[in-house]
């Protein structure tokens, strides 16, 4: 089967989709005020190459790691599931099928324990 990565539309499709969740977010009242200082543009940036890397695709994610990356921002378990319904949004809004959904959402899920109350 093919990769993940080639599923979600490649390079391509993974920047829309990576695009669309972040706009998500920000108008997500329970994600919006974590994103009130960010850098937008480098934000899609960092969410697109995480995921084009992530997936089995070429880019090269220099970004942090997940647990540094959200260490000491003390992200509760609503605002965890807030990001993952944003996240099949995003997936549905660009044509992505349910097996590809629940692969995702597997793996998203896997990083919980970094991200949440850290
Ligand atoms: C599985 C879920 C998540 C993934 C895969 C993820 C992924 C990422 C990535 C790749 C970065 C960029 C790190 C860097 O630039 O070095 C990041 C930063 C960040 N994340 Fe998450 N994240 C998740 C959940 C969350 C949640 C639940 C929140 C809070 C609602 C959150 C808030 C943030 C914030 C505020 C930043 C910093 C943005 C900035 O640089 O301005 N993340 N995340």
């Amino acid at each position: 089967m093919s990769s993940l990565y080639e599923r979600l539309g490649g390079t391509e499709g993974i920047t829309a989709i990576a695009s669309d969740l972040v706009d998500l977010h920000l108008g997500n009242p329970r994600i919006a005020p974590r994103y009130v200082e960010s850098d937008i543009p480098r934000v899609k940036n960092a969410a697109a190459t995480f995921f084009i890397a992530g997936t089995g695709g070429p880019s090269v994610y220099e970004g942090k790691d997940m647990l540094s990356a959200h260490r000491g921002m003390n992200i509760d378990n609503e605002e965890f599931m807030a990001v993952l319904d944003d996240a099949m949004e995003a997936l549905e809004k660009n044509g992505i099928g349910q097996r590809e959904k629940e692969e995702v959402l597997s793996i998203l899920y896997g990083m919980k324990s970094d991200i949440v109350h850290v």
